[in-house]
């Protein structure tokens, strides 16, 4: 297999696809009331222009995909374009990131296309407190997205938490209790301070609220290609994962890169830099030329992002590059 690597010899094998900007919620953290301007349809790749990219990312090394949004699953024909990227040589896995609400309608059908794995973005576990967060989301919906996944047998189901002071994190036990009782694997996850929304719990303080209702035995992760460090409840079916940008950055392991649905490859969600795929698209479509361009995008990934010390240079919302 074809090793990829980056100037400071991270290997790359891992690309995050956003096949749309839009989103039907409107999450405090990642996006404003009256939601973002929208990319006109015709700046927005097609599955075809998509395919023709991982086509040449995966003869360079690139064999784990993951589809992302905005919420991926409000674009038309996913489970198409999951077939699609599925059956492309040296593709070993194509997962997908959602926000759950329209699972109950696609579980199946991407399970069938060939998804093998799902995350589901939850902050709570509280109707009222949902619709605060997404701004107008049901939470019956999420959770029968989790129901439909499992039955689907999308597994493990990883479940993703944002832990913001003063709106969330008094629930954090609550996500916990649930890897014993649902078997549910949660992540939880810093905020990364995109919009002034709330105060970020570092990890640390996520880890020791858990241990005082019981005991964290780390473990090996049940699946995945990222950053989180896991744990287990004594007896628990379920894990529990956490993810630290800001206070634990896992810069040095990085091995991802991004495409945004308009076909900008993005080395890093934190820096502004892309290269822009879609002009050789919709142009001379040349392999040679993409490659040329991949490489380039790739050449020029930051050795780290600066969160720590406050500084966030992007300007971009979360729902445009991806999560
Ligand atoms: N900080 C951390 N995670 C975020 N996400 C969106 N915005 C932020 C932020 N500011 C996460 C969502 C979801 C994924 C798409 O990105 O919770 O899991
Ligand atoms: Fe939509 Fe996800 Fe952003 Fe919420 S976090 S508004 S679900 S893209």
């Amino acid at each position: 297999m074809t090793v990829l690597r980056d100037s400071f010899q991270r290997r790359i094998n891992y690309l995050r696809i956003s096949v749309t900007d839009r989103c039907n919620l409107r999450c405090i953290y990642c996006m404003p009331p009256e939601g973002i301007p929208l990319m006109p349809h015709s700046e927005i790749l097609s599955y075809e222009e998509i395919s023709l990219v991982l086509r040449v990312g995966a003869k360079l090394g690139i064999n784990k995909i993951r589809l992302t949004g905005g919420e991926p699953l409000v674009r038309v024909g996913v489970p198409r374009l999951v077939r699609m990227l599925s059956q492309i040589k040296g593709i070993d896995e194509v997962s997908l990131t959602t926000n759950g609400t329209l699972l109950k309608r696609y579980a199946l059908e991407l399970k069938q296309a060939g998804l093998s794995r799902i995350n589901i973005s939850l902050d709570t576990l509280k109707g009222d407190r949902f619709r605060r967060i997404t701004r107008f989301g049901e939470l019956g919906d999420v959770l029968f997205g989790i129901e439909a996944a499992r039955g689907a047998g999308l597994r493990p189901v990883k479940i993703n938490m944002v832990v913001m002071r003063g709106i969330n994190d008094d629930e954090v036990q609550d996500f916990a209790k649930m890897t014993y009782e649902e078997g549910w694997h949660v992540r939880f996850i810093e905020l990364m301070p995109f919009a002034d929304v709330a105060e970020l719990v570092p990890s640390s303080e996520v880890r020791q609220r858990i241990m005082s209702f019981g005991k964290l035995e780390p473990c090996s992760p049940v699946t995945g290609n990222g950053p989180a460090v896991y744990y287990r409840l004594p007896g628990a079916e379920g894990t529990m994962g956490f993810i630290s940008p800001v206070t634990e950055p896992f810069c040095s392991n990085c091995n991802r890169m991004r495409l945004t649905s308009n076909g900008r490859l993005c080395p890093c969600l934190l820096s502004e830099d892309y290269v822009d795929l879609k002009e050789v698209l919709r142009g001379s479509a040349s392999p040679q030329e993409l490659e040329r361009l991949i490489l380039k995008a790739i050449a020029s990934k930051p050795e780290r992002h600066h969160l720590a010390d406050g500084i966030v240079s992007i300007k971009q919302n979360m729902s445009q590059i991806g999560g």
